[in-house]
């Protein structure tokens, strides 16, 4: 029997970013958007009020991703309650900015990879079943220059993303031919994103996007629109990993990525940007 109700967008990891423009993106676009981030709720609240009030429909629920069970419950319960997940994005980053090696704790390094790989793993073992028995279903991953390229200080975030990436591109070998779509999205650059790159840089934000310039850094609004477009696309066509950059940032491959030339100005020095 044809499932009637609404499509649903559910994002796991949705703040006043990229996660939450996405949602309203998707919204906009006819699908109910559930989003789910650990801690706001006020936040939760918020951005499930502006979908409202732009006349779309969304829901929004607490999650701590980290632990066994809650995308699997998450996922379930959407399916059972509010509708077929048309679209899963997965949106967690797991930057705990730069550290040496002996300053990253073992439980550390294992969070990151509890945040970064393993949850898309949890996150398509739960919902890529009900998607294949309706035959199409898409998996947009966000991720970050971590997920091509190690960096110093980098350890516990760019295995996490690493892994992510390739992740992505197994399960695009297993489930593409079964008619789901993965795609791996590499950002490449600062996001305008208050609630995580914004609470990492604390007051230092507001001045860094202004030396920036609006070309300096991703306005997680336009980036909404390439993963509109990657959801929408014909399976003639599939891209299976996309990045994004800001017009004045240098791209990742041709950045030198020396501590001392990033902060004599050269490419992006502060924590949590790729
Ligand atoms: N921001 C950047 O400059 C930047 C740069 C390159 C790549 N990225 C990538 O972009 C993605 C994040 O997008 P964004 O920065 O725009 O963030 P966002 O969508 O504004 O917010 C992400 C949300 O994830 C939630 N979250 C964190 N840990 C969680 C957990 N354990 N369980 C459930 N939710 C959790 C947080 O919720 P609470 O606030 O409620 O705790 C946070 O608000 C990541 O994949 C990151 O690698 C970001």
């Amino acid at each position: 029997m044809t499932d009637k109700r609404k499509p649903v967008f559910l994002v796991i990891g949705a703040g006043a970013g990229i996660g939450g423009h996405a949602a309203a993106r998707f919204a906009a676009g006819g699908y109910h958007a559930v989003l789910a981030r650990r801690s706001d709720e006020d936040g939760l609240a918020r951005l499930v009020g502006e979908i409202d009030a732009a006349g779309g429909s969304a829901s929004g629920t607490l999650l701590n991703a980290a632990e066994d069970g809650t995308i699997e419950e998450l996922v379930e319960r959407v399916e059972r309650d509010i509708g077929p997940i048309e679209v899963a994005l997965y949106n967690l980053g797991a930057q705990i900015g730069n550290r040496t090696l002996h300053d990253t704790p073992h439980r550390t390094f294992e969070l990151g990879w509890r945040l970064g790989c393993y949850g898309v793993f949890r996150l398509a073992h739960a919902a890529f079943s009900a998607m294949v028995e309706r035959g199409k279903g898409s998996l947009l991953v966000t991720s970050a220059t971590s997920a091509v390229r190690g960096n110093a200080g980098q350890h516990s975030h760019a295995a996490a993303m690493g892994g992510r990436r390739m992740l992505c591109q197994t399960l695009n070998a297993e489930f593409g031919p079964q008619g789901i779509h993965v795609a791996h999205i590499v950002v490449d650059g600062a996001v305008d994103a208050p609630d995580t790159l914004g609470k990492l840089l604390g007051d230092k934000f507001e001045p860094f996007k202004a030396a920036k310039g609006e070309d300096g850094v991703i306005d997680p609004g336009a980036l909404a629109e390439t993963y509109w477009h990657l959801a929408q696309q014909p399976r003639n066509c599939w891209t299976h990993e996309v990045d994004a950059r800001p017009w004045t940032d240098v791209a990742w491959w041709n950045d030198n990525p020396a501590p001392e030339i990033n902060s004599a100005g050269k490419g992006f020095a502060g924590p949590g940007s790729k």
